[in-house]
């Protein structure tokens, strides 16, 4: 088949039904910046849903890629593995962990953790300490147990029986969290940051909450921050500005900055009971991501960085009310570092879309999250300039949908 016919169309002839892509098809990106097969190009705001941290095809990483391509692929975990160990080492050293997990997706991950959460309260406590407490509008991913855990029970619904024994709570109400917890919990799942749910932050107080009634029952707080991670928030991972540490975090997404990678850190006390054979996956600490995380990792655990990603939240969050004085779309903005939401407000309620749509009319890549919630999450480095040329297109796009609409 030759390349002309490899269109948008072919996606509804060969692939899956579940997901509804855009009909461009983007070919190749750098940094901050995509173009598609007709050459037209984009200023990409997604940052491949806050994985591309540093950007697209950044030179570092594609070193650090194929270097290690030259060296050795994949060994399977008979072997231990030389990148491996040393991002390891980098997780361990820069945060509260002790060890680490790598697995391949966030979902993977939080599978990890949930498990890890059972057989810790199994091995201690008996098979009474099952439940798992989790928070509507939460995401943690689509295996069977994860998608459960999440709190939008539409997405678990019609593949049979679901995993048993979890609860969902209101997001944010350590009083209702207070009444349910008990010491049959085993664990508190939540991330610091609603993502998917609609780009919402947490309180200080509620995770300061969650940690004291886990102590007090002792079930394992985990911390999903599969999306907030490796800098999104400003901070290497969003505990760390919360004031709480975590039994268990996991990370994914731009902790491979491009390449599929995911890891679960935790302390040693919860770590052992994890023994050999009880828990695996034949990709988790494939040499190619954990070379290529690696890079990632010293690229964005950097002082720079961090205040860069803070500096850039401000210029954005600008932009967007200046927007909104303009042309009132926007009941809030939200959200924590380069992970911000400007929810739509009652005139264009569930319009999400249509400005997701008019956006990429104007070259411009955004997300949503929900129906209600513009979301952008791009790349750490973007640069200022191209900040002010994306919401030069975003200005545009709301403009438009305004116009239309009077
Ligand atoms: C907070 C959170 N957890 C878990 C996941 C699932 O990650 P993955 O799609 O890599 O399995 C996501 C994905 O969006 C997420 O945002």
């Amino acid at each position: 088949m030759s390349d002309t016919h490899i269109t948008r169309p072919l996606f509804d002839q060969v692939m899956v039904p579940n997901y509804a892509p855009l009909e461009m098809i983007p070919v190749r990106g750098e940094g901050s910046r995509v173009w598609d097969q007709e050459d037209n190009e984009y200023i990409d705001l997604t940052g491949g849903i806050a994985v591309n941290a540093l950007g697209h095809a950044h030179p570092e990483l594609i070193t650090a890629l194929t270097e290690q391509a030259q060296k050795l692929w994949h060994v399977s975990n008979i072997y231990t593995n030389e990148p491996a160990l040393r991002l390891a080492q980098k997780l361990v050293d820069n945060t509260f962990a002790e060890k680490v997990f790598f697995a391949n997706s966030g979902a993977e991950a939080n599978e990890a953790a949930l498990k890890l959460a059972r057989r810790v309260a199994f091995d201690k406590f008996g098979i009474q300490k099952t439940e798992i407490i989790a928070f509507y509008q939460g995401f943690h991913g689509r295996t069977f147990f994860t998608v459960t855990a999440g709190g939008q029970s539409t997405y678990s619904d019609g593949f049979g029986p679901k995993p048993a024994d979890i609860t969902h709570l209101e997001y944010n109400d350590l009083s209702e969290l207070e009444k349910v917890i008990s010491d049959k919990t085993c664990a508190v799942i939540l991330e610091p940051l609603q993502g998917e749910g609609g780009v919402l932050p947490i309180t200080p107080e509620f995770a300061q909450g969650v940690r004291a009634l886990c102590d007090k029952h002792n079930a394992l707080m985990i911390f999903d921050e599969v999306q907030t991670g490796m800098g999104r928030t400003g901070e290497l991972f969003a505990y760390m500005g919360l004031n709480v540490t975590p039994d268990i975090v996991t990370s994914a997404k731009a902790l491979g900055a491009g390449f599929p990678i995911a890891a679960m850190l935790t302390k040693t006390c919860f770590a052992e009971h994890l023994k050999v054979g009880t828990h695996g996956t034949t990709f988790g600490g494939n040499p190619l991501a954990c070379a290529v995380a690696g890079k990632a990792f010293d690229l964005i655990n950097t002082q720079e960085m961090m205040s860069g990603v803070k500096h850039k939240e401000q210029l954005i969050r600008q932009h967007l009310e200046a927007i909104n004085d303009e042309f009132s779309v926007f009941k809030e903005i939200r959200g924590a570092g380069l992970l911000l939401g400007a929810v739509l407000n009652e005139q264009y309620k569930d319009q999400a879309k249509t400005f997701f749509l008019e956006s990429a009319q104007q070259g411009l890549l955004i997300l949503v999250a929900g129906a209600n919630v513009l979301r952008f999450a791009p790349a750490l480095n973007i640069s200022d300039d191209l900040i002010e040329q994306a919401m030069l297109k975003l200005k545009q796009a709301v403009k438009n949908i305004v116009n239309k609409d009077t």
